[in-house]
């Protein structure tokens, strides 16, 4: 993956359809002076998303694309390449993107899962984990590929699964743990 090369930090998308608790940890991360990154565009699937309010607030560039269309991965493409976009963090983004789209940006497009995969992929995860009656689920940050939540582990942290979580209470622990774990794979890689 690309070095950080002197003070130049990585011009970053993050992608987000929701709440945006992410974006906004990878924002307020971008500040610090330990972070490879700054966030310098923000794409959403859904005008709707809460998090969408970070990027007005921070001043962030933004851009919501529909997926009804065919081929919105080319227009977004097209637009990262224009803003010099060289990592993409998806935060929460629902969509699946195009074969044709995780090529280019081979190696360079991160994830975060509510889950330690290669356990329970895809949605609902929390759910999963409790009824099987697992005793750890966790957050992982992986590289993205081609194949659903299946690219290249990067960092995962475990959690516990006491009797009285619900999905609720389980997504809340870690959804705080991946604030924390994002930032220590963008540390990971780049330093
Ligand atoms: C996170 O739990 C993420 O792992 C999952 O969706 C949630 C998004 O949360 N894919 P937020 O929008 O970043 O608050």
């Amino acid at each position: 993956m690309v070095r950080l090369i002197g003070l130049k930090k990585i011009k970053t998308a993050v992608f987000i359809s929701g709440n945006g608790s992410n974006l906004k940890n990878l924002i307020e991360f971008s500040f610090s002076k330990k972070s490879p990154i700054s966030v310098d565009f923000v794409v959403s699937d859904n005008s709707k998303a809460k998090g969408l309010n970070f990027s007005k607030k921070f001043k962030i560039k933004r851009k919501i694309y529909s997926f009804k269309i065919k081929n919105p991965d080319k227009e977004i493409l097209k637009d990262l390449k224009k803003n010099k976009i060289k990592l993409i963090c998806l935060a929460g983004f629902m969509k699946i993107l195009s074969k044709n789209f995780i090529r280019n940006f081979k190696g360079k497009i991160l994830n975060v899962h509510p889950s330690l995969l290669p356990k329970y992929k895809g949605l609902n995860t929390h759910l999963k984990a409790i009824e099987n009656k697992e005793k750890f689920s966790g957050c992982t940050i992986h590289y993205v590929n081609q194949k659903l939540d299946s690219g290249k582990i990067i960092i995962q942290k475990k959690v516990k699964i006491l009797k009285i979580d619900t999905p609720k209470t389980l997504a809340k622990k870690i959804l705080k743990q991946e604030h924390i774990l994002y930032r220590k794979a963008l540390i990971k890689i780049f330093s």
